[in-house]
């Protein structure tokens, strides 16, 4: 077989699997309701395969050329007729089965994805011209808190997610954990989850919502349960007071320059409610909705020019000196 064949073969073959697993792969499930769809998925491709085989064999068939058996039209021979009509009724009653089946298969698919658990983990999510915002609820309000692009949860334990949007429709979608739910404008829709292995996981928004759509990703964290409650702790807590020189003066410029205007940093005077809060921002995996690696060089970057980065977002360029920038980068680095 010469060489170009056989790594044509090869690609060919290889091509479909590229994206069957890694962190955002339907296909790799890591969750209990991903496992229901992909179980639900490989059924009907199953199915799909073997009917498009059998008719691409049927149609095989047909084309292979054969003597005429008589002159007379194959509509007046009574057998040929009896024949037909058998068939076509007994196909038409496989095509009716196989709908059938397939439709339980999807319900009884449907009763694990929207199974609701009254003790499940609650989040609530507003979706943004391009960002996430995420709110922990808990019995009293000194126990919730917000955070931005990033959700954490526990493995094991069912989350529940509200759903709602700021502006036009996105959608949630982790393909490792779960299938997608849309974030509407003055409706609140739900979505139950349960992770089944630790993990970060990327989430993307999965409904065009603009210029910046496909910078619209988030992680999502699993953690083991007593991790969790670390995390939840610590992230209940507002920021810590900057130890070093350098970080107390990116305070002052991060008030002074007015980042502050726009962001929160729980625990200071920074309180602006119109971009993501970033009381904890130097813990988080990513910048800018997971757009770029959380490092002081992504950030530095992004502050300089995040229109450069992300053209359309609501964050405009300050005008800092490069000392005041490195001050800045320092200060939010050191939120952990
Ligand atoms: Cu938000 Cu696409």
């Amino acid at each position: 077989m010469p060489a170009w064949v056989r790594s044509g073969l090869l690609l060919s073959v290889a091509l479909p699997l590229v994206a069957c697993t890694g962190s955002q792969s339907a296909l790799d499930p890591q969750g209990l309701q991903s496992e229901q769809i992909r179980h639900t998925f490989m059924m009907f491709l199953a199915v799909s395969g073997i009917v498009w085989a059998c008719v691409t064999v049927v149609l095989g068939i047909g084309l292979l050329p054969r003597k005429r058996i008589s002159d007379e039209p194959p509509g007046l021979r009574r057998p040929f007729e009896t024949r037909a009509g058998r068939m076509i009724l007994g196909l038409g009653a496989a095509t009716a089965l196989i709908v059938l089946v397939l439709s339980f298969v999807s319900y009884a698919g449907q009763r694990t994805l929207f199974a609701k658990d009254p003790n499940a983990l609650t989040l609530r999510i507003v979706g943004h011209q391009w960002w996430w915002e995420v709110h922990y609820a808990a019995d009293s309000p000194h126990n919730s808190f917000a955070t931005a692009n990033e959700i954490r949860i526990p493995v094991g334990k069912p989350v529940k997610v509200e759903l709602e949007s700021a502006d036009v429709i996105h959608s949630f979608w982790v393909p490792s954990l779960t299938g997608k739910m849309d974030l509407i404008t003055g409706q609140t829709n739900e979505i139950q989850f349960t992770a089944k292995n630790p993990g970060i996981y990327r989430g993307q928004c999965a409904e065009f919502c603009g210029l910046q759509h496909a910078h619209m990703a988030f992680a999502a964290i699993a953690l083991r349960p007593e991790e969790f409650e670390r995390w939840r702790e610590h992230e209940n807590q507002g920021a810590t007071s900057p130890s070093d020189t350098l970080a107390k003066q990116g305070e002052q410029l991060f008030r002074g320059r007015g980042c502050a205007l726009c962001h929160t940093i729980r625990g200071t005077l920074a309180g602006g409610q119109l971009g993501p809060d970033l009381t904890h921002v130097g813990s988080r995996t990513t910048l800018a909705a997971g757009t770029l690696p959380q490092t002081p060089a992504a950030l530095g970057a992004w502050i300089a020019d995040p229109q450069h980065i992300k053209p359309g977002n609501l964050m405009p360029q300050m005008p800092l000196q490069s000392g005041e920038l490195i001050a800045i980068i320092r200060y939010l680095e050191q939120l952990e």
